[in-house]
């Protein structure tokens, strides 16, 4: 088996660089698009055949070394009592936000095995597919991320609504993330005990916080979180954007692998973030619609910069894009694995 991935994760040597892609299942690929020309996004992600068939094609696509459950982060508002659906060109739209103390009571925590299952049945059948070719990484929101797209109702840009009823119902706030940190540690258990080899969190938009603002607010259910991780098999991978100013807040509050975004250069962040963790990143990407030349330079200089130490998984530092040239994302796989190898 490729366990380039979890070796790094793990900060064990290995042959060469591992390299996956955030959102390496998705628009910019034609066999997706195909999918998505018969089925809808939450079609794909219920039927565990979709769900697989969609993983599994950047594995046969690009020479990466871990395989991504497809699924959305999401996916658990609907069983806690508030769905959604993806609104073309509006990105998600909660249908009932949620703004008062009432509202966060409503919410349930559920047994995955019941709310989720489909998710559970894709992981189950992805480990027979992948026979061990590459691991399979599970993931999940982190509760800041997920009350943000709870409370706004959809995508921000300020966060504004998210930031007003946490400054000024705290304890409806703390009630709020409790819940979502209690969904979120049983979910990724059941997706550990399904057969995921790894799990990821996204914590997305924790970014629009200050350092004093994540410490008081977020981190310690972050921490809860991570901690109830610790005894499970599998590495974890913390990841987040725009969080320059949070590593170190971040790497406090735990995850094997911190994710670096590509305000920050890798090595000094490492630096910061400490060798006793792994690392994951960096690339912009929206570098992969330059010309190849500048693609390859940037890569180069982020493998220069961590400079072999054991404990790095290329990546970029946020999802792929839509409209982004298949070829270049193939011919980054490609450099990274010969480059490190060298
Ligand atoms: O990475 C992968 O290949 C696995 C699948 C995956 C998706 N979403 C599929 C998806 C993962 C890991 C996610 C995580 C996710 N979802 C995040 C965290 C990562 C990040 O990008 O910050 C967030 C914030 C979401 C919420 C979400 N899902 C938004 C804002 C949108 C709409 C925006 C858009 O691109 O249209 C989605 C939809 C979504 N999730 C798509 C995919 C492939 C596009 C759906 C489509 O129209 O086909």
């Amino acid at each position: 088996m490729n366990d380039r991935f979890i070796r790094a994760c793990r900060r064990e040597s290995v042959d060469c660089t591992p390299v996956w892609f955030m959102r390496q299942a998705g628009r910019y690929m034609p066999e997706y698009r195909a999918l998505r020309a018969r089925y809808s996004m939450l079609e794909l992600c219920r039927t565990p055949e979709l769900a697989l068939a969609v993983t599994m094609q950047p594995v046969q696509a690009l020479s990466i070394d871990a395989a991504i459950l497809f699924a959305d982060i999401l996916l658990p508002l609907e069983p806690m009592g508030a769905p959604f659906e993806f609104a073309t060109g509006e990105g998600p739209v909660i249908q009932k936000p949620v703004r008062s103390a009432a509202d966060v009571a409503a919410l349930r925590v559920f047994d995955p095995a019941d709310g989720l299952g489909y998710v559970l049945e894709t992981i189950r059948l992805l480990r027979i597919e992948l026979a061990d070719k590459v691991p399979l990484i599970g993931f999940a929101g982190a509760p800041f991320t997920l009350a943000s797209y709870l409370v706004e109702g959809g995508k921000s840009t300020h966060f504004a609504l998210t930031k007003r009823f946490m400054y000024s119902e705290p304890t409806a706030w703390n009630a709020l993330m409790t819940t979502l940190t209690t969904v979120t540690l049983a979910y990724l258990r059941a997706q550990i005990a399904a057969g995921a080899q790894a799990v990821q969190v996204f914590d997305s938009w924790v970014g629009a916080l200050g350092v004093e603002d994540y410490a008081q607010y977020v981190r310690p259910h972050m921490r809860r979180l991570f901690d109830g991780l610790r005894a499970e098999p599998v590495p974890t991978l913390h990841f987040g954007t725009g969080t320059a100013t949070l590593l170190e807040a971040q790497r406090d509050a735990g995850g094997d692998v911190i994710g670096v975004d590509w305000r920050e250069p890798i090595e000094r962040a490492w630096a910061r973030i400490g060798y006793d963790r792994a690392v994951q990143g960096n690339l912009d990407p929206v570098t992969l619609f330059a010309p190849w030349d500048i693609v390859r330079t940037r890569a180069a200089a982020i493998l220069a910069g961590v400079d072999r130490r054991p404990g790095h998984v290329f990546n970029l530092g946020h999802g792929i894009l839509p409209e982004t040239p298949v070829d270049t994302v193939k011919r980054l796989a490609d450099f990274v694995h010969e480059e490190s190898a060298r």
